[in-house]
């Protein structure tokens, strides 16, 4: 499992000072062009959520398009897109929520949960959780169960996860 662990770690290219100075941006595209590497992610995503009869996984755009409805595809599951203002063209929710300097918004259409589903959250990232806590948000007051979130990478300086009101948060590589 190490060996599986590093192998992704080292498909992460760490690109100093992107977008803004200081920030240490992680890379997945490498990871992404990689036929093992973008399996063996997308496997150990899902893995803890198989036969938890997960409905729906849910994703923001853009980069948790990608692993999301890759990890529905092992689930058996549908996919459900949270977006960026003025995307969606049906009636739609809103969540504002905060970065580490102002705001922005994230949109689900309203029919984009149904009451009761099962529901799995899935980014690329996890770095404030102020993506992924407007995520919890628009499911819950869509009545949707969120069971867990799942992120191929957790920034755990930034301590996100202690912003998430789930049950469990699973991250596949942490960065300190
Ligand atoms: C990135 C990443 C996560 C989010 C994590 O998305 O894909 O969704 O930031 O950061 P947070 O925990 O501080 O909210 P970004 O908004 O850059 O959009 P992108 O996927 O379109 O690049
Ligand atoms: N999203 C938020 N912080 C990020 C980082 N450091 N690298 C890649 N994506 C991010």
């Amino acid at each position: 499992m190490t060996d599986a662990l590093d192998r992704l770690r080292r498909l992460i290219r760490d690109i100093p000072d992107f977008p803004k100075p200081g920030i240490q941006f992680r890379d997945i595209t490498p990871l992404l062009a990689d036929p093992s590497g973008l399996a063996l992610a997308v496997e150990l995503l899902a893995n803890p959520y198989r036969g938890k009869y997960i409905d729906l996984v849910v994703g923001a755009e853009s980069r948790g398009f990608i692993f999301g409805t890759a990890v529905a595809c092992c689930l058996s599951a549908g996919f459900g897109l949270v977006r960026k203002p003025g995307k969606l063209p049906y009636k739609k929710i809103a969540k504002t929520y905060d970065l580490e300097y102002g705001t922005d918004t994230l949109e689900m259409h309203a029919d984009g949960v149904i009451e009761g589903q099962r529901v799995l959250i899935v980014d690329d990232l996890l770095a404030t959780g102020g993506t992924m806590t407007a995520c919890i948000d628009l499911v819950k007051s869509l009545g949707g169960e969120v069971v867990g979130v799942a992120v191929l990478i957790e920034l755990l300086g930034l301590n996100g996860r202690d912003k998430l009101d789930v049950p469990d948060v699973h991250s596949v590589l942490t960065y300190e």
